[in-house]
């Protein structure tokens, strides 16, 4: 899910090189509601929360995902400070914790997972 429907041919390109199909879904987080998230196992983001505008959005995502019965919610980021914002507020509402991440091969980077287990 993304609201630029551009992203969707890339990932295309990133699920053929997994072997795994997607369906794209345009949307915005805002407009993310519970019933939309009934049949959802895992709520995955990646690098979702860089601006001071979506913290709000994305942790009433979250919010959301919780009540709809999400089991798992994985949230990553480079750690930029508006991730940090919404990951303390979702912890203090929801319980879960921050895991340091870091890749060491001809890629190097850094970053961090807010990860809310709800089962
Ligand atoms: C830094 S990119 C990360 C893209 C992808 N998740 C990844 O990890 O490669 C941030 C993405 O958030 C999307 N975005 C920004 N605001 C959004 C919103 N309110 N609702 C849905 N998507 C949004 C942008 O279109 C952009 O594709």
């Amino acid at each position: 899910m993304d609201a630029d429907p551009a992203v969707f041919p890339y990932l295309d390109a990133v699920a053929a090189l997994n072997g795994v199909s997607t369906t794209p879904w345009v949307q915005r987080f805002e407009k993310v509601r519970k019933k939309d998230l009934k049949q959802t196992d895992i709520l995955f983001g990646g690098d979702i929360c860089f601006w001071d505008e979506l913290v709000k959005p994305v942790g009433t995502m979250i919010d959301r995902a919780i009540d709809a019965g999400v089991g798992t919610i994985v949230i990553g980021d480079p750690e930029r400070p508006t991730f940090h914002q919404m990951a303390e507020k979702a912890i203090q509402r929801h319980g879960g914790e921050l895991l340091n991440w870091r890749l060491t091969g001809s890629v190097k980077a850094t970053g961090a997972l807010l990860v809310i287990h709800n089962d």
